[in-house]
């Protein structure tokens, strides 16, 4: 494993983090505890150490607490918060109930959406009093916009923002992480493989069952995925003669901007971990970025946000 700091916090974590998400059963369809039991012991064993977990991602918290209580000191754990308005009671009992599943006193990192119907103030204030409780090591947030980042400025040290983030999806690298760059704030990208689509695991014939969050995302509409796909197959040859599967060159790509800290790639497949890892191998070129630029520049449809 390679590891890098969490932006300025003086936090060092692993460079692969597993998604929570994915295997909590609402995003892509059911997984059994034993699955997700698996799947994180494999990527305990292949270092990925840092879980990107929440409490409404299933029961995947519950499980986690079940699988690290002996082994709470190897893991970067990061939870979020649940119940909106950010009022400080409400982020310090969000963190409570999340420790309580996780049966441990605290979280490695507290991450938090956007909440408009909030004052920044207050809600900076309820981080300050969580990390200073010592539920948290640190706090963070997620899908946050450069004013509300701004707005943190000499109050609170935010170790990171967890934005999307893929050879699909510059949405956030466009408008946010200068800001990030410039307060010292590490980027945290999640969906590095497109929800799968930069996997090569979707063709023209995969049929997705309606409850499927890509049913929502746009790269994957009738009328552009067809297109999606040639870029696809020209990312396929790309990788295949840098000696790459298709996933470890979009997890390299993300991964070649120093400004990500961490990729958090889900899967509920635990064998895919190790491929995913093998992305480590590679080191792009400028020139190979650069050609990759080219290739996706054809892509329609933009990735979905969260908030
Ligand atoms: N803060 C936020 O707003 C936010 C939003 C979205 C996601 N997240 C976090 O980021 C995590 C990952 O994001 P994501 O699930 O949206 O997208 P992702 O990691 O880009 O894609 C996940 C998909 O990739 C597939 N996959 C993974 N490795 C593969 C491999 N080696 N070969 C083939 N397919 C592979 C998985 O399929 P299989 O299951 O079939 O392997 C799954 O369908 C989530 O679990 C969550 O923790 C955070």
């Amino acid at each position: 494993m390679q590891y890098r700091q969490l932006g300025c916090s003086g936090i060092e974590v692993p460079v692969l983090g597993l998604g929570g998400w994915t295997l909590g059963g609402s995003a892509y369809g059911e997984v059994d505890r034993d699955t997700a039991m698996t799947a994180m012991r494999t990527a305990f064993d292949l270092g990925i150490t840092l879980i990107d977990g929440a409490p409404y991602y299933g029961d995947t918290e519950i499980w986690f607490g079940e699988e690290f209580r002996t082994r709470r000191h190897e893991v970067f754990l990061i939870t979020k918060s649940q119940r909106r308005p950010y009022t400080k009671a409400n982020l310090f009992a969000n963190i409570e109930g999340s420790l309580r599943n996780l049966r441990t006193d605290y979280a490695d990192l507290y991450v938090i959406f956007p909440d408009a119907n909030t004052p920044v103030d207050e809600i900076l204030d309820g981080l300050i009093q969580v990390k200073e409780s010592g539920k948290a090591r640190a706090v963070g947030v997620t899908n946050w916009d450069s004013a509300m980042l701004q707005a943190s400025v000499g109050k609170v040290e935010l170790a990171t923002n967890q934005l999307g983030y893929s050879l699909f999806d510059r949405y956030w690298q466009k408008t946010v992480f200068p800001t990030c760059a410039e307060l010292g704030i590490g980027v945290m990208a999640y969906s590095p493989l497109a929800q799968g689509l930069l996997s090569g695991a979707i063709t023209a014939d995969t049929i997705l069952p309606p409850d499927d969050v890509r049913t929502h995302n746009n790269l994957y509409a009738p009328e552009n995925l067809p297109t999606n796909l040639t870029v696809v197959e020209k990312l396929k040859e790309f990788a295949s003669e840098r000696g790459l599967t298709l996933s470890q060159l979009a997890l390299a790509w993300t991964l070649a901007n120093p400004l990500v800290s961490v990729a958090i790639v889900g899967t509920r497949r635990p064998n895919r971990l190790a491929e995913d890892v093998g992305a480590l191998k590679a080191a792009l070129t400028p020139v190979e970025l650069a050609w990759l630029d080219t290739i996706v520049a054809s892509i329609v449809g933009v990735a979905p946000r969260f908030g």
